[in-house]
Order: C-alpha cells, then sequence, then structure tokens
C-alpha cells in the first residue's frame, strides 16, 4: 500500500457510459464531468492546502508516533509477564509482575489521551483545509470567464463544491487518520516482531505478499469504480440543478415527467454503480480475512512447533499471535478506507482540473488606470478595431469590423434574433475578448484595464434583472457597496422606484427573496436601473432591457432609462420603436454585420431595412393600437420563460 495519490490513468474513459443504462453519452456535455489538469496537479492542490499548517501536521505525527508505541507495547507487556513475571512469582518477588501491570495501565491511559490530543489537531487541519478550499472553488468559479461558465453547468460546480469537498472531507476525517495508524502500526509490529523473534517477524511479512496482492487488485478496480461512482452522482446533481434553474419552462412546457424520467435513468445508474462498489469492497473483505486467518493459525502451528523444541519462548509466542492478530485486525477498515481514498482521490482530481481552468478574461498584469473623466464630458469613447469574434462552441458570430461610438452618445442596435447584437455587447463589457482585435475605452484597450476599473467604467443590463439575496437597499448599493441610504433613496428617487419600495412591508430593508419582497419583472427592472444610477459608469450597456415589461410598466421603465442613459455613452439592443427613438444612432445588424448606420430619422427616410421596420411596427401600432411587434418580428410581450 502507499499513501502518495497516484496519479491515475489519464484517460477519462470512465467518464463515458454506455448510453442505454446509464447517463446519457458524451456527446451530452452533463457526461463530461472530468476536466484535463496538468499532471500532478491534484498532488500540488493538496500540498498547497497542507502548507498553512505545517506546524500542525509536525505535532500531530509526533502525537501518533508516541502513541502508537504505547500501543503496541501491550503485547511485549504481555510477553514480559509471562516469560519473567510469572516465574518470578513462583519464586515469590510479586514485583517484576506489578510493574508490567503498572506499566501496561500507564501505557494504555497516555495513549489513550495521546489519541486524542492527536483527533484533535487532525480535525483542526482537517477544518481548515476544508474552508480553504471551498472558498477556493467559489471565488475560482467567480473568477472564471463566461466562456467556462457556457460550457460548464453550474450543476456541475455545485457537485465540485459539495459532494467533491465532502468525499474529501470523509477521507480526512476518517479514512486519513485510521490509514496513518495503521501504517505506523505495521511499521511498529514489524520491527517488534523481528526483535522478539526475527523467524515471526518473517513469517508474518511473509503473509502480507498475499494480502498486498489483494489489496492492488482491489484498488485497480474500485479506482474505476469510484470514478464512475463520483461522475454518477454528480450527473444526478446537474440534472436536478437544471430541472430547478429551468423550473418556469418545465412548467410551461409540462416537462415535468420528461425530467422525472431522466432523473429516474441518472438516479438508477448512481444506485448500480454505487452497489458494484459496496459488492467489489465485500468480496476485499472476505478474502483479506481469508487470508489472516490463515497466516494466524500457520504462524501459531509452527511457533507451538518451535517452543516444544525450546527454540521460542512462550510468551514470546503468545506476543507474536498479538502482534499478528493487530496486523489483520485492520484489514476489514481499510478496505473501507481505501474506498474513500478513492473517491477523495477522483474527487480531488476534479476539483483539482477545475481550479486549473485559467480564465480567458484575465486580469492584465500591469492593469491601466483610465484618466478620470473629464468635467462636462459626459461618458467615454468606445472603439471596436478590426473585431472579429468566434465563441469556443461555434463558428465565428462577428465578421471583422470597426466601429467607433463617441463619448455621451446613444446608440441603437437592432437586428433579428441570433444577429449578434448581445454578442457585441458582451465584448464591450469584457464577458469574452475579441478573438482578433481590440475593443478601446478612451483609446485603453479593455484587456489593459483592471477588473475594478472595467466595472467602474462599464455597465451591462439584461432582461433578466437579477436581485441577489438581501435587501432592495443592498440590491441597489452593489453598484456603490459604500454608499449611503440617502444616495441610494436618490438613485432610486431619480429612477421612479422610491415609490413602490416605499409601499413594500419593509421599504428599502424588504428582504427580496422573503415573501411580501416580491417584485414584478418592471420592479425589478427599476431596481436594476437605480443600481446604474449609482454605480454611474462611463459606458452602459442595456441588452433588451425593457423587452419583458408590459406596456404601463414600460412608461415608467422608458423614462427611467432616459435617466440611466443621460451623461454617459450608451449601447441600447432594442426591441421596441420607443426605445430607438430616444437613440442619436441606430445601428442595424444582420448576421453578425452592421448593414445599417446612421440617425433614426435618416434612416427611417431611406429605403433600408430599418425603414422597412419602421413603416411595419407603424402599421400595425395603427391596426391593433397596441402591444406592437418588436423590431425583430417577434411578439412585443409576454414571452415569459
Ligand atoms: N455562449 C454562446 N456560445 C456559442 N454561441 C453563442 C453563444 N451566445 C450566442 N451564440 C451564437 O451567436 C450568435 C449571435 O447571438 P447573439 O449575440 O445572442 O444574438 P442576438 O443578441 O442578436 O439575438 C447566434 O448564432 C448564437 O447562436
Ligand atoms: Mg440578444
Amino acid at each position: 500500500m502507499t499513501t502518495t495519490l497516484p496519479d491515475r490513468d489519464r484517460d477519462h474513459d470512465h467518464d463515458r457510459e454506455p448510453a442505454e443504462d446509464g447517463p446519457p453519452a458524451a456527446s451530452d456535455p452533463i457526461a463530461r464531468d472530468t476536466l484535463p489538469a496538468p499532471r500532478g496537479a491534484s498532488r500540488r492542490l493538496l500540498g498547497s492546502l497542507l502548507r498553512p499548517h505545517r506546524g500542525k501536521v509536525a505535532l500531530g505525527a509526533f502525537l501518533l508516533l508516541t502513541q502508537q508505541a504505547a500501543v503496541q507495547a501491550g503485547p511485549l507487556l504481555v510477553a514480559y509477564a509471562i516469560d519473567s513475571g510469572v516465574p518470578a512469582v513462583r519464586d515469590d518477588d510479586n514485583g517484576p509482575l506489578i510493574a508490567v501491570a503498572v506499566a501496561y495501565v500507564v501505557c494504555a491511559l497516555g495513549a489513550g489521551l495521546l489519541r486524542y490530543t492527536f483527533i484533535q489537531a487532525a480535525a483542526r487541519i482537517n477544518q481548515g483545509m476544508l474552508l480553504d478550499l471551498r472558498g477556493r472553488i467559489h471565488r475560482h468559479a467567480q473568477a472564471l470567464s463566461l466562456d467556462f461558465h457556457d460550457r460548464y453547468t453550474s450543476g456541475r460546480l455545485i457537485s465540485r463544491a459539495t459532494s467533491d469537498v465532502q468525499s474529501l472531507r470523509e477521507l480526512l476525517n476518517e479514512g486519513l487518520q485510521e490509514l496513518l495508524v495503521i501504517l505506523v502500526s505495521v511499521v511498529y509490529i514489524g520491527a517488534l516482531l523481528c526483535y522478539l523473534d526475527p523467524g515471526l517477524g518473517g513469517a508474518a511479512l511473509l503473509s502480507f505478499v498475499p494480502l498486498y496482492l489483494l489489496v492492488r487488485g482491489y484498488r485497480r478496480r474500485s479506482a474505476e469504480r469510484f470514478g464512475k461512482r463520483s461522475t454518477a452522482i454528480a450527473s444526478v446533481i446537474v440534472q436536478f440543478a437544471e430541472t430547478l434553474n429551468g423550473i418556469r419552462p418545465v412548467k410551461a412546457f409540462r416537462r415535468e415527467e420528461a425530467n422525472d424520467a431522466r432523473f429516474d435513468r441518472l438516479n438508477r445508474h448512481h444506485g448500480r454503480v454505487n452497489a458494484d462498489t459496496v459488492l467489489e469492497m465485500g468480496r476485499f473483505i472476505v478474502l483479506s480475512r481469508l487470508v489472516a486467518a490463515v497466516a494466524v493459525a500457520a504462524i501459531v502451528l509452527w511457533g507451538a512447533q518451535r517452543v516444544r523444541s525450546g527454540d521460542l519462548e512462550l510468551g514470546a509466542l503468545a506476543a507474536g499471535a498479538l502482534y499478528v492478530r493487530r496486523l489483520y485486525d485492520p484489514m476489514d477498515r481499510f478496505a473501507m478506507i481505501l474506498n474513500n481514498y478513492q473517491s477523495a482521490v477522483a474527487s480531488l482530481e476534479k476539483i483539482a482540473g477545475l481550479l486549473a481552468q485559467r480564465p480567458d478574461v484575465p486580469e492584465p498584469e500591469r492593469p491601466v488606470q483610465l484618466p478620470p473623466r473629464a468635467a462636462g464630458r459626459p461618458g467615454r469613447e468606445v472603439v471596436f478595431e478590426d473585431v472579429r469574434f468566434a465563441y469556443r462552441t461555434g463558428g465565428e458570430v462577428l465578421p471583422r469590423f470597426s466601429l467607433t461610438l463617441p463619448a455621451g452618445r446613444t446608440a441603437a442596435l437592432v437586428g433579428a434574433t441570433g444577429a449578434g447584437k448581445s454578442t457585441l455587447a458582451k465584448l464591450l463589457a469584457r464577458f469574452y475578448d475579441p478573438t482578433e482585435g481590440r475593443v478601446l475605452l478612451d483609446g485603453t484597450d479593455l484587456r489593459d484595464l483592471s477588473t475594478a476599473e472595467l466595472r467602474r467604467g462599464v455597465v451591462m443590463v439584461t432582461q433578466e434583472a437579477f436581485l441577489f439575496s438581501g435587501t432592495v437597499a443592498e440590491n441597489i448599493a452593489i453598484g456603490k457597496p459604500d454608499a449611503t441610504r440617502e444616495e441610494v433613496e436618490r438613485a432610486a428617487k431619480a429612477i421612479g422606484a422610491h415609490d413602490f419600495i416605499a409601499s413594500l412591508p419593509e421599504g428599502y430593508d424588504t428582504d427580496v427573496r422573503k415573501r411580501g419582497g416580491r417584485i414584478s419583472a418592471g420592479q425589478r427592472q427599476l431596481v436594476a436601473f437605480a443600481r446604474v444610477l449609482l454605480a454611474d459608469p462611463a459606458v452602459v450597456i442595456l441588452d433588451e432591457a425593457t423587452s419583458s415589461l408590459d406596456i404601463p410598466g414600460e412608461k415608467a421603465v422608458q423614462d427611467a432609462m432616459e435617466t440611466v442613459l443621460r451623461g454617459r455613452t450608451a449601447v441600447v439592443i432594442a426591441h421596441r420603436l420607443s426605445t430607438v427613438e430616444i437613440a442619436d444612432r441606430v445601428l442595424v445588424m444582420e448576421s453578425g454585420r452592421i448593414v445599417e448606420d446612421g440617425t433614426p430619422a435618416d434612416l427611417i427616410a431611406g429605403t433600408g431595412r430599418f425603414s422597412d421596420l419602421h413603416r411595419a411596427w407603424r402599421e400595425s401600432l395603427a391596426r391593433h393600437g397596441s402591444p406592437p411587434p418588436g423590431l425583430d418580428g417577434r411578439a412585443g410581450r409576454g414571452r415569459g420563460c
């Protein structure tokens, strides 16, 4: 056996399951669970987790070595009692036997005390390591770019931070301590047996050969099964998370049954894989007990022969038998520990793979500060310079283009779904970096700005208007964490959100996730706008920020939007004509290209795509009164999920 972390085979075939009774086949992204990590990454991760606890680790090692010395003195004392104590009693000398008894009790007490201290030290180390690891996973998952999150589902991230950390915790809290105890005791027992009688020691060591082969075979088979098991449990978690993340579309499309069937399949697969690991363990336990029993019987028989021939003391044989028993006793537990160990190694590898991922949108090594915004000059200039862009998972979305957005102006971006509007916006917010070319903010490449500076410079608001758990005031203050309550209220008032916030059960202190704190889509959008106003970025991007709203809500949001845009460079991805009308300039996109570019009035007067759209919109308004279709031909509202 070995305590080092094996570099398990690099090909992660075990992640691919038969489509029939397993999780979905490799084509399904859920099935691909293990990210490639550089060789030895798990070991380095473990090392880096342990490093801060070096002192405690050394103390733990010392406690363990001393404790095991006290424990393993037992049989030796028995041998001494039989071979020297008992004969002395026959000669009316109780001294040696009493001395042995006292030593026995002292050793037992000392061992108990040392074990207790050891467990405490180990628990502290484990707590520290797991705390650190969970923190790292969370920090790292947040730091990774959207490009990563496009491909790696949140369910898988959650299973890294929960079930994988849990399996490591099990190993650290239970398995590893016992494994170390077993290792130290085997060394001590081997040495003591050899000291008692080299023949006995040799025989005991020899019996380790079949045991070693057994352990080796078991480890190989169970490694494979544990890889499968941890992938299987991850698939279950992923499916669960997906159902819940998409609970609205699930309801809307009555997907419950299909989801249930899928979950059931994954769940059953997990059960089967789990049963496999248990069976494998059962086989190991039975076989190792058999080896142990045969070894003890053989050693006692052989020892008895030698006692008869006067070659071995009776006490030494008794101690030898006790030691050999002790040698094999932990083998049952050993299988369990090995299981823990396997699953922890599989988990650690997955975590290491995740932590080895580098963000595709890295922080610059030498971040550049933007010069302060000149007073009286609103916003900053944005330049797309020979930019091309392709998502990793698809073909080119934006062919080479250049575009200058002067400071303080509002550009409306219109075009059919899939034209690339959001993609362009995401490049400007630096959610992604261009494949080629540069995006410049007042002449500085976005890639050279620190994350903090970038977030101050550019803010993007999307249709979802996500609210974080916390109060309404906290949600507004996300744009400026050190804002005072007055500033928060001023922003809310400017946006026109104050009245509805004041009418909530606890006003600005209403928890948005609690009952009564339920906020409509339009109100959420107002909170999001107040957030932007408080953050006061130079550039603001609104990606269909109003398209999920109903008409009465829209007027308020429209006013709020104009407040937000004032004094900034703005890109508004517009779904409605009313939104476009407030822009200085309209960009019409088609298949990643800007096909029209001009003032709204010019484009309407022309004969291009925008003038067609505009006419259709007007006609529809005249026919139906309301609501108009969106500029990309979709219904104007109620797109629901
Ligand atoms: N995360 C992504 N990964 C791969 N392809 C994407 C991703 N997001 C969008 N796309 C693709 O890029 C194209 C442009 O999408 P998008 O910019 O969202 O269009 P729009 O906002 O104009 O509707 C589409 O073909 C879409 O399928
Ligand atoms: Mg879009």
